[in-house]
């Protein structure tokens, strides 16, 4: 049985007092919300990551971090390790989202580089695909989706669903308040899940969980998680406000059953 996974991306946001604050009222929410199910995770920016690990310690709350770099150590001016992340604790990264491949250059041949670094030290990748919209409106989504997954999984042999999770995240529903039908969500996850099948076997794809991003808040993730190939959200902007954060989980506790 799948987890379901409420993922935050914060992005560039939130000051350290900011973070002091969500994570300590989330806390006292989960003295209150019991789910063994459902997988809180919190991705601040690398330079609260330590203090959010002090913080959350002793409670089900997961930190991740939202990128890393493919090398160990050494001279990678702004950089941080995978091993650097293990040694403070940190359970999952986010890899591949559409802003690090857009702005930063970042292809499917990096992003297995990174993915096989994070599974060396025993952190979860986060791993994100989606097209964009013209690629969408040309009909290519599902070539894309493709071709994404060859690249990330090129020469992978056999995959371990404790060592990543796939986030499909439209690159036109990320931040546009414009959140793919949970039908169109839904047809890319089992189109998704059908590839793992085909390239692995029945029991990896029905073991990984694939989470959907973009736009995702309390108003919609209910439809969204009522789909059955959707595992979960990676969400931006409604991760920010802590009462909304809390509505989904909530949200996610009643779906569960
Ligand atoms: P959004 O961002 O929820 O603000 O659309 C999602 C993401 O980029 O992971």
């Amino acid at each position: 049985m799948r987890k379901i996974y409420i993922a935050g991306n914060w992005k560039m946001n939130k000051s350290c007092a900011e973070t002091v604050l969500f994570l300590n009222s989330l806390i006292d929410f989960n003295n209150s919300y019991e789910s063994e199910k459902i997988e809180q995770i919190i991705c601040p920016p690398f330079i609260y990551l330590e203090k959010a690990k002090e913080i959350t310690a002793n409670s089900v709350i997961k930190i991740g971090a939202q990128n890393c770099s493919e090398q160990d150590n050494g001279a990678y001016t702004g950089e941080v390790s995978a091993n650097m992340l293990k040694d403070i604790k940190v359970e999952y990264c986010i890899i591949g989202h559409s802003e690090r491949r857009e702005y930063y250059g970042e292809n499917d041949k990096l992003i297995q580089s990174k993915y096989l670094k994070l599974k060396e030290h025993g952190i979860v990748s986060i791993i994100c695909i989606g097209e964009t919209l013209d690629e969408r409106e040309s009909g290519n989504t599902f070539e894309v989706i493709k071709l994404q997954l060859e690249g990330i999984f090129d020469g992978i042999d056999t995959v371990e669903s404790d060592t990543f999770v796939l986030a499909y995240e439209p690159v036109w529903a990320i931040g546009t308040g414009k959140t793919a039908t949970p039908e169109q969500a839904q047809e890319v996850h089992h189109f998704i899940r059908t590839w793992l099948k085909e390239k692995y076997n029945k029991q990896s794809a029905d073991s990984i969980a694939i989470l959907y991003g973009g736009s995702v808040k309390p108003s919609n993730i209910k439809e969204l998680l009522s789909c059955p190939d959707i595992d979960g959200g990676l969400i931006g902007g409604a991760s920010l406000d802590i009462e909304s954060y809390k509505d989904m989980l909530t949200i996610a506790k009643e779906s569960e059953c």
